[in-house]
């Protein structure tokens, strides 16, 4: 069963940015969207490269290997519904991000 566990501060993630955490053996990719927290699956399905590196922009960050683009939120991928990120459930406690894992 997934539980909420802290993977940052608020403070630690600026407004359009990506962070990769690790939690439980997973590395993660939490986005600042304009104050709105999400967390997707840091593994691009294309090739495996780092979407928490990659540049974000609005809600779509663009995998910095080949420039596949996803929904950071819902984990859609831009040119083709079936390929999708796996995304996690996030809410923030006071100054922390909570992931559920
Ligand atoms: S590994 Fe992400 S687009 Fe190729």
């Amino acid at each position: 069963m997934s539980e909420f566990k802290k993977a940052l501060a608020k403070s630690e993630l600026e407004l359009g940015k990506g962070k990769v955490v690790e939690m439980d053996g997973n590395q993660i990719a939490v986005f600042n969207v304009d104050g709105q927290f999400c967390a997707v699956d840091n593994t691009c399905p294309h090739r495996g490269g780092p979407l928490g590196e990659g540049e974000l922009s609005g809600k779509t960050v663009t995998c910095p290997l080949h420039g596949w683009e996803f929904d950071v939120c819902s984990g859609a991928y831009m040119h083709d519904p079936n390929e999708k990120l796996k995304i996690y459930e996030v809410k923030t406690e006071g100054e922390d991000v909570l992931v559920s894992i």
